[in-house]
């Protein structure tokens, strides 16, 4: 057997994250997980970027030929004016969250965090024609709104407790996609409209730490032919899927929607269709470990 060395090369391809903080990114793990599993030379390196480098670490993962990178808070938006363009959801969304190094070395901006929560959805049901209440207003609600919108709603509620931020996503759906939409201002308990097809949270609310915090909704209107995706992740059973499981809803959690989003853009990197168990996996193992 031949063992020279130089048989072998060790000039891996590279990936990452630029956020801030980076410290309990759990997508480093799912990736990973994912490049091993596919027997892939690739890394994913994980780093804690402030707003005023991040010019300067877009620029260092140009000079190092990294193949792409995520970015999270706070650099969803402020990292468009350092990439040479972008895809077409992620320009509507006007937010960014996966950097895709092109044949000519130029980095597009992305944005899969609508699109996989679309993937996950899908898996328990189809959206088209679909008539949606969407809580928030964030950079998450954009990319679900505008995602749902493509993949065939009909129409969206937007509901949200601050009303500019809710108009505007209103307006943007209305005349940036195929969908319509109406917003409704969260001031209390919402009663849901009884044709309502997906019931979906893009706020916020029930995150870790805040664990037992739970949406303002008259839950006597959500009813068993309901289905209901929450955005978060950490905790996957959120206070307002147990409600959901209670009533006999089917239902979708973050953590498929992180997943999913990820796994799309591994496939954005490395033209590889993953196998999206082995990223579950490891998403548990930091999760519910026992
Ligand atoms: N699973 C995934 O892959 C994934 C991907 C991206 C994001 N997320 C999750 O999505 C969530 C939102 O992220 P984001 O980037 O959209 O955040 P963001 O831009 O800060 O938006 C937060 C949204 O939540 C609303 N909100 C927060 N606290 C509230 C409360 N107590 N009552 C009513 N509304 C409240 C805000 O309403 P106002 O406009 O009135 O402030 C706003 O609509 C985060 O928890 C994040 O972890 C998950």
């Amino acid at each position: 057997m031949d063992r020279s060395p130089m048989n072998k090369h060790f000039l891996s391809n590279l990936t990452g994250s630029f956020a801030m903080p980076a410290m309990e990114n759990p997508t480093v793990a799912m990736v990973e997980a994912a490049y091993q599993h596919h027997q892939l030379d690739w890394r994913y390196i994980n780093c804690e970027v402030s707003p005023e480098h991040l010019k300067d670490a877009v620029l260092g993962a140009r000079a190092m030929g990294w193949a792409g990178f995520n970015c999270s808070i706070p650099h969803k938006v402020a990292v468009i004016e350092h990439l040479d363009g972008l895809g077409q959801s992620a320009e509507i969304i006007g937010a960014v969250n996966t950097i895709v190094r092109r044949a000519r070395g130029e980095y597009i901006g992305e944005n899969t965090d609508g699109r996989g929560f679309v993937t996950a959805l899908t898996e328990v049901t189809d959206p088209r024609g679909s008539q949606v209440v969407l809580f928030g207003a964030g950079g998450a609600a954009r990319a679900v709104a505008v995602e749902m919108a493509f993949a065939g709603a009909s129409h969206i509620t937007v509901v949200n407790r601050s009303r500019e931020r809710g108009e505007e996503l209103t307006r943007l759906i209305g005349e940036k996609t195929p969908a319509t939409a109406t917003f409704a201002i969260w001031d209390g308990d919402f009663p849901l409209p009884a044709d309502t097809d997906i019931v979906i949270n893009a706020t916020s609310i029930g995150l870790y730490p805040n664990i037992d915090q739970q949406l303002n909704i008259h839950w006597e209107t959500l009813t068993a032919d309901m289905v209901v995706a929450d955005g978060i992740h950490n905790p996957p059973m959120t206070p307002l899927l147990r409600t959901a499981q209670q009533k006999g809803c089917k239902f979708v959690n973050g953590q498929q929607m992180l997943v999913h989003q990820g796994a799309i853009g591994i496939h954005y990197w490395t033209g590889i269709t993953v196998d999206t168990g082995v990223m579950h996996a490891a998403l548990r193992e930091i999760f519910n470990p026992e």
